[in-house]
């Protein structure tokens, strides 16, 4: 398996270009099976989930073109087109890698009025269970089975309309049942919905197809169904959660980015934070400018949360930049109840850091070192990373496999901006 090697120290100058947002793009690939007609995502960014989002609509019969931007900066455009749903089966092998292969339910049942979708099962960030989506597609009147670790779900004479309020404001269940309601026969309301903005650009984008939704980025989502649905082309939203990963290698490693094609709307509590610990962000006419000096950051707390409170996406890469911080910080974990899988691999670099339960109390360090580090989730590994530019010496990010999940170019795109980097391959 690949390896990053990065050597700390260097101030980052340049520019970085932002990746359409995977979060949103793959929820869009899923959604592209509720229409017969074509549909042309832009912006679509490089990764590994996108590849195995793509294996799995090939397997339902969706025919698919990839069109490769050639350059650092120029993003990919896909053609989607489900003619017909061959098969609505999503077996254990794809989904069991990649969570996001849960949200082909909603529009498989809307579209087929069957699928056989396999439980995604645990991962390393927690149990994650998916007993909202399927409790709300039950209230629609879908017949839910679990056999064999399978969800075998029908609604053979379509879904119809209910009101659903969901315990927590799941991204995920939001959009199942946001992608199930569509179609389904009268009104939908969502109540403690997602208001995430990748929710909404999927809101957006079934919007664009025809869909009658109001209410997208508030707690209540309002969907009224209709017959059918039409093919679309489309821009996929900038990464925000990449955006505010170079937003704090830029404040950890000190310099000036900019940051072209992000928004600074979808990351104000990010951007809140960096302002009080000393980094300066503007917004340019391209998208964000970064600048920090080399003194060391303020400590400050932060409790992660649903949008638009601070993101558990970045929570770790955040924790990274507290390592180095003047003073001591408390970070608390709201989201998911095991995501500080990052902590001892900062530890092997010097952070100093007590675990509490939900609760990481951070006390700032002049100096992190080199080490040898890996991690099992594609935000802690990045926090390695981070970590890395500052550290003396040279750190060795193992398991490089979960970056490329959710981090286009990372390796190319920081030594863009001056950063000692590189992939060793294996
Ligand atoms: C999405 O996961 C993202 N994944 C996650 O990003 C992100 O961390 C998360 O939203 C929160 O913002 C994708 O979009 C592909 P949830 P999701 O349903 O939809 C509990 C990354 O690194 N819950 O909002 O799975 C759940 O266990 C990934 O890109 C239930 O109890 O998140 C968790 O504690 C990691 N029952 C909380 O809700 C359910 O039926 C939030 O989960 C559903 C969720």
């Amino acid at each position: 398996m690949d390896r990053i090697r990065v050597k700390g120290g260097a101030r980052l100058k340049g520019e970085i270009a932002i990746s359409g947002a995977k979060n949103s793009a793959l929820k869009l690939m899923a959604a592209s099976l509720l229409t017969d007609e074509p549909v042309t995502l832009r912006n679509m960014p490089r990764l590994a989930d996108i590849a195995a989002m793509s294996d799995l609509l090939m397997q339902f019969g969706v025919n698919m073109n990839v069109r490769r931007g050639a350059a650092l900066g120029q993003s990919d455009t896909m053609r989607l087109h489900a003619a017909n749903v061959e098969s609505a089966f999503a077996p254990y092998d794809i989904v069991r890698k990649m969570r996001a292969s849960f949200q082909v339910l909603g529009p498989l049942i809307a579209r087929h009025g069957e699928a056989r979708v396999s439980l995604p099962g645990g991962c390393a960030i927690g149990a994650r269970p998916v007993d909202f989506h399927l409790k709300g597609l039950e209230a629609m009147g879908a017949a839910i089975e679990l056999v064999d670790g399978y969800v075998v779900a029908s609604a053979k004479t379509g879904l119809k309309g209910t009101t659903i309020e969901f315990p927590f404001a799941s991204v995920g269940a939001t959009e199942n049942l946001m992608t199930a309601a569509v179609l389904a026969k009268g009104r939908t309301v969502l109540k403690n919905a997602a208001r995430e903005p990748e929710t909404q650009d999927l809101g957006n984008f079934l919007i664009a197809m025809g869909a009658m939704i109001s209410g997208l980025g508030t707690s209540q989502i309002v969907i009224d169904g209709v017959e059918r649905l039409s093919g679309v082309m489309y821009s996929v939203m900038p990464d925000r959660i990449e955006t505010g990963t170079y937003m704090i290698a830029t404040a950890i490693a000190g310099g000036e980015v900019e940051l072209v094609g992000a928004l600074t709307s979808s990351n104000q509590a990010l951007i809140g934070l960096l302002e009080k610990i000393g980094t300066e962000v503007k917004e340019t006419n391209r998208g964000v400018m970064v600048y920090r000096n080399g003194i060391r950051p303020n400590a400050m707390d932060v409790t992660t949360g649903v949008f638009p409170v601070f993101p558990t996406d970045l929570q770790a890469q955040y924790m990274a930049l507290m390592t180095i911080a003047n003073g001591t910080s408390r970070i608390k974990e709201t989201v998911f109840e095991n995501r500080f899988m990052h902590v001892p691999e900062l530890a092997r670099m010097g952070a100093d850091i007590q675990v509490h339960g939900d609760l990481a109390t951070v006390t700032g360090v002049e100096k992190l070192k080199g080490a040898p580090v890996m991690a099992t989730d594609l935000r802690a590994s990045v926090s390695l990373v981070l970590a890395g530019l500052v550290a003396e010496g040279e750190t060795i990010v193992n398991r490089v496999y979960h970056l490329d999940r959710g981090f286009e170019r990372l390796e190319e795109k920081l030594s863009g901006v001056g950063a000692e980097i590189e992939r060793l391959a294996s």
